[in-house]
């Protein structure tokens, strides 16, 4: 499983390049915001730090203006994916782009019936978002099931899932489980990865009785 950080924010990016673990990063509007800093500018810089697939988000709601915007930002690097609404125009554009070969994710995903005509259109990722599901009371990774699950049924489909709005560890787990492609991690989710309280605790412990050795490796 790939594992996408989630964020615009090219301090952290460079930081979290440093574990090993990044194969990608995905951003939005929002964490464009967020960042305070010029988008295209963002995008380049990102694209000096990672060679894997970096995700565009197009702002334009119609199907001319998605492709119209597309051309800028992939021009940008050879690396950027285009990240497309699914609507019915950004599913227009997802079509017209995958003909070209251009690399597409197509978010806000939050049905099956969505994911299944996201793929049909050819979209390279499509980005489930489980999170937000989890929000309104429903199970955001059954979500991912079905999607799994239909996307298994047909060797035609190459549609890659990529989960989104990533929460918690036991998303991770599960994503795994079910065997999802990638999943977009904020950095505060990956961060918690690493971590266990029997992990810290047994690691007092060795240290504790390694001191009482007297001895040094170095
Ligand atoms: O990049 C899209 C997605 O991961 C958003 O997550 O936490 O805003 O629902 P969130």
């Amino acid at each position: 499983m790939e594992f996408f950080l989630d964020t615009a924010d090219v301090k952290v990016i460079r930081e979290f390049k440093e574990t090993g673990l990044i194969n990608g990063i995905t951003t939005n509007p929002s964490l464009v915001a967020k960042s305070g800093k010029d988008f295209k500018k963002i995008l380049k810089e990102i694209s000096k730090m990672i060679k894997g697939p970096i995700s565009a988000e197009v702002t334009a709601i119609d199907c001319k203006g998605m492709i119209a915007e597309a051309k800028i930002l992939s021009n940008i690097s050879k690396n950027i994916v285009i990240k497309l609404p699914l609507t019915e125009e950004g599913l227009k554009a997802c079509k017209i782009l995958s003909s070209k070969k251009i690399k597409t994710n197509v978010t806000l995903c939050f049905s099956a019936a969505q994911a299944l005509i996201a793929a049909k259109c050819g979209a390279t990722y499509i980005s489930p978002f489980v999170g937000r599901l989890d929000d309104i009371g429903e199970n955001g990774m059954n979500l991912i099931r079905e999607i799994k699950a239909i996307y298994s049924n047909y060797k035609n489909i190459k549609t890659k899932i990529l989960v989104a709005s990533v929460r918690t560890v036991d998303h991770v787990i599960e994503s795994g489980m079910i065997g999802a492609d990638v999943v977009t991690l904020p950095p505060a989710t990956l961060a918690k990865l690493y971590k266990h309280p029997l992990t810290d605790k047994g690691l007092k412990a060795f240290l504790d009785d390694w001191k009482k050795t007297n001895q040094k490796i170095l």
